[in-house]
């Protein structure tokens, strides 16, 4: 069985689906690796690094691809012509596809993937169940992500996190809120703590302020009786109602008073993500303050955020929208990224060393999208992918 890692094509991605530690590991388990010349270059990963664990290093993506049973990606790959490429086109049926292919998002990929007779697994929809931990690359990205928006925002912020006390006078600590209080939130919480902040938290599920009370940060509760049924059996967040959300613009305003950083990392799985800062509430803060919004690519949390650019308001307050936050932090990214694909590789390897799926496993049943030329994941068959994208 040969297992192919090819460079990410698409725009603002520096990470890659394997690292040199990976394909040690995986050469380890009797299979072969062919890694695109340059695949890990975004990620400070050199040929050599990948030559020296055991693959063999192709010099383009077809030659990668020509033969590979597997196919690691992090990001869905271009199709159809998209950007001058068709990447489907170059890998052979029957082979198995597995990356972060944001299939709520691309809901017409599928029919592609099955056209193209891949197998294809969204690691997306990794069931977040005990076993499956080491597969949750949600959770290993965002955790990154979070750390990274609270340095970002440091950067960008004109004054100190700490508070200092010095022989010129007193530097006060800056005071951070993050909003949506989950793996980045609570990574951001622990960093902002870590660099002296003075750090408050809100977010919809009960559980949450707990988890942001043992790392130190208040919590803002706003409705303790809404907050009771905001989670999914799954673990994420509902979308809450009118009434709630009036409500916790009311508790924000009031806190983003005493605020300097916003960090917003509010999502909701196969939505577009709550407006949680409108314009008005950013105009309640300091000139010079900075927000992060993680959620921009999903519509974002804050009414004024883009992609990629740093917004400035008319108070001067920056909001920053970083596209794609763990390809910012692309070595440790791609890291945990190949470490997760790595545990979920393991479920496709029979004793032969052969490529099996069986779909008896519900961590491949849930992930699985299509197989033998047909959309098998029932979250994605043509009916709802058409009602999920006119609602997108
Ligand atoms: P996410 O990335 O979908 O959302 C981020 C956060 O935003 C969540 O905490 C969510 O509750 C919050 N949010 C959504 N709408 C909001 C709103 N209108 N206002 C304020 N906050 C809002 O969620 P993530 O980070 O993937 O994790 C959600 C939960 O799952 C966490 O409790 C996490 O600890 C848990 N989890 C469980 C795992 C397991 O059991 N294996 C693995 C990873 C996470």
């Amino acid at each position: 069985m040969r297992v192919a890692v090819v460079k990410e094509r698409r725009a603002f991605e520096r990470r890659v689906a394997a690292s040199p530690d990976t394909v040690k590991r995986i050469v380890g388990m009797g299979l072969d690796v062919v890694v695109e010349s340059g695949a890990g270059e975004g990620a400070w990963f050199g040929d050599a690094a990948f030559a020296e664990a055991g693959a063999s290093i192709a010099a383009d993506e077809a030659t990668a691809l020509a033969d590979a049973d597997v196919w690691l990606k992090v990001q869905r790959p271009l199709i159809g012509g998209e950007s001058g490429a068709d990447e489907l086109a170059l890998v052979k049926r029957g082979a198995a596809l597995i990356g972060l292919l944001q299939p709520a998002q691309n809901p017409a990929d599928a029919e592609a993937y099955a056209r193209a007779g891949v197998a294809a697994f969204a690691m997306e929809l990794v069931p977040r169940i005990t076993r499956a931990q080491a597969m949750d690359a949600l959770s290993s990205q965002a955790n990154l992500a979070g750390y990274k928006a609270v340095v970002d925002a440091a950067a960008e912020f004109g004054r100190a996190f700490p508070m200092m006390m010095t022989a010129a006078g007193t530097i006060k600590a800056a005071r951070l809120l993050v909003m949506g209080a989950g793996v980045a939130g609570l990574q951001a919480i622990a960093t902002g703590r870590r660099l002296g902040a003075i750090v408050s938290a809100t977010d919809v599920r009960a559980a949450a302020k707990e988890q942001v009370e043992s790392l130190g940060a208040t919590f803002i509760t706003v409705d303790e009786a809404a907050s009771r049924s905001a989670e999914t059996a799954e673990g994420y967040a509902r979308e809450m109602g009118e009434d709630y959300q009036r409500r916790q613009r009311e508790r924000i305003t009031e806190a983003l008073k005493r605020t300097d950083i916003v960090i917003c990392t509010a999502l909701i799985p196969g939505r577009k993500a709550p407006i949680l800062l409108t314009s008005a509430m950013v105009a309640e803060l300091a000139p010079g303050s900075v927000i992060v919004d993680l959620a921009v690519e999903a519509g974002g949390n804050v009414e004024v955020s883009r992609p990629e650019e740093i917004v400035l308001t008319p108070n001067r307050v920056k909001i920053v929208g970083p596209a794609n936050m763990p390809s910012r932090i692309a070595a440790d990214a791609s890291q945990l990224y190949a470490r997760n694909l790595l545990a979920f590789l393991g479920l496709l390897v029979d004793k032969d060393k052969g490529l099996k799926i069986d779909t008896a496993d519900e961590i491949i049943k849930a992930t699985l999208l299509t197989e033998n030329g047909a959309v098998v994941n029932p979250l994605f068959s043509a009916p709802i992918a058409a009602e999920a994208a006119a609602s997108n």
